[in-house]
């Protein structure tokens, strides 16, 4: 093996032994030459050119339309407490915009930072399109969000609702062993949106696969509607997938502090994206015990990493997925236990759901990715109603302020503000762009109006 790839492995190799990860090359000696390169693959740290040059392969990919943004919106929200869609929801940030408006900006930001990576006006760049998917209880409302909002800067053209299928409630096992389907009015029957899991019959069933593979999209950067610190299209992530793993799926994880939620990936690689099979235990039915098992020589976490619902698809895969689909393959369904509006007023019942992951089994044998990331950049949930101690509107606007203080304090700028300050996604989609505007201010408000609004381009 040649003195390089000793180099190499005895850098990956004190890294790893810092990290308490040393176990990871105790066969060494033992493997063939390529047997070594796949490992140090595995668990080399990214290297700053690695990371610019999936960055700017994740530009490349947005300029020339090649990759497009999913949006799962088609869940209620019960728990948040509001019966509008979830992307309404205003977090309470000085700027009031909605979730909606917030990821459109990013959208806008992204479009103009991949014209300047490549060189060309923002006009020789493709709109990026974002596809979206409802249900049919929030598609009308969630439209009319947008329309009243003037897609919020985007061309309407580039923004694609589709909406996911339902399956009924029923009651909880009977007499029979088995649920009874439940009457919501005297006339209709009780019904929930059929999971996240369902987008991948309804992305075919709707056409939106075949338009995106006409279009010359790729790939699919796929997000959640509730965290408000979503990096969607983020070319980094995105320029890693396409171009550095060849995944046909890749996930977002960040590490777990103590909450269940747990992604499983037998290759413990801790700050580097990495190869092989994947698999998203859901945190509602992951047992305690096996949540907080632990390696006993390392301490480590079997499940060290918790899903923050951030995924990547290549349109191949997802083509793939839905012909097994259609073809009678299926995933299992989830049970929620929830009350459901009946006709005779809330019954106890259960809601069947399809996750969105479950298909990642079908991967098995194809390329998959896993990147780590930092919670306080990357995931700001809205789950609970306002008030509540965690994932609520309140600590993600926290979330955000803290972030953006942040940003404006390594660009030479300082923030008297005690909670922070907002940055609109048009000045700065994850920290750039800042250092002309705000180095030696002193910011006391958390909105500053140059921090909302872009600079005209200097003449
Ligand atoms: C989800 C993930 C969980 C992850 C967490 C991080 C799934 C199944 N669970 O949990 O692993 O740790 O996010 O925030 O992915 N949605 C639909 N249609 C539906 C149901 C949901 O589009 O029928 C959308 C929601 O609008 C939301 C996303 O899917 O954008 C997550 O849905 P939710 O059911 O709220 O899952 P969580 O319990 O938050």
């Amino acid at each position: 093996m040649s003195s390089e790839v000793d180099q190499r492995a005895s850098k990956a190799r004190a890294a790893a032994e810092a990290a308490g990860q040393g176990h990871v090359f105790e066969h060494w000696d033992a493997l063939t030459d390529a047997e070594k390169e796949k490992l140090l693959s595995d668990v080399e740290d990214v290297t700053p050119e690695q990371e610019v040059e999936w960055t700017q392969h994740g530009f490349r990919l947005i300029a020339e339309g090649r990759v497009a943004v999913l949006l799962l919106a088609g869940g209620q929200g019960t728990r948040l407490g509001s019966s509008a869609p979830k992307g309404c929801y205003d977090i309470q940030l000085p700027s009031h915009k909605s979730l909606f408006q917030l990821q459109a900006e990013r959208l806008l930001r992204l479009q103009q930072l991949a014209a300047e990576a490549m060189g060309t006006a923002a006009a020789a760049v493709k709109p990026l399109q974002w596809y979206i998917m409802t249900s049919a209880f929030t598609h009308a409302e969630t439209i009319a969000h947008f329309e009243a909002g003037g897609y919020f800067g985007l061309q309407p053209g580039q923004v694609h609702f589709f909406q996911q299928g339902f399956l009924p409630c029923l009651t909880e096992e009977g007499a029979l062993g088995r649920g009874k389907l439940i009457l919501e009015a005297r006339g209709s029957l009780a019904k929930a949106p059929d999971g996240n899991g369902g987008v991948y019959l309804s992305l075919a069933r709707s056409g939106a696969l075949d338009a995106m593979a006409a279009a010359g999209v790729e790939c699919l950067d796929c997000y959640c509607v509730d965290n408000a610190l979503a990096r969607l299209g983020d070319p980094r992530f995105v320029g890693y997938c396409h171009g550095g793993a060849r995944a046909d799926v890749g996930v977002f994880a960040r590490r777990r502090v103590g909450e269940p939620a747990a992604t499983e990936q037998p290759s413990p690689s801790s700050s580097s994206p990495s190869l092989g099979p994947l698999a998203v235990l859901e945190y509602s039915e992951l047992d305690p015990s096996l949540a907080s098992a632990a390696n006993p020589a390392t301490g480590q976490l079997y499940y060290n990493w918790s899903n923050i619902c951030m995924h990547y698809f290549s349109v191949a895969w997802l083509r793939r997925v839905a012909d097994s689909l259609l073809g009678g393959g299926g995933t299992p369904y989830h049970v929620a236990r929830k009350r459901i509006p009946s006709v005779s007023g809330p019954v106890p019942g259960i809601k069947l759901e399809l996750f969105i992951f479950d298909t990642f089994a079908m991967a098995a044998g194809e390329r998959t990715a896993l990147v780590e990331v930092e919670r306080s950049e990357e995931f700001a949930p809205v789950k609970n109603a306002p008030g509540s101690a965690t994932d609520s509107p309140d600590t993600a606007r926290a979330a955000v302020l803290a972030l953006h203080a942040g940003w404006v304090r390594a660009a030479g700028g300082a923030v008297a503000a005690a909670e922070g300050v907002e940055v609109s996604p048009l000045v700065s989609y994850g920290g750039e762009g800042l250092a002309a505007l705000v180095a030696g201010k002193t910011y006391d408000s958390s909105l500053v109006p140059e921090l909302q609004q872009p600079q005209p381009a200097a003449p």
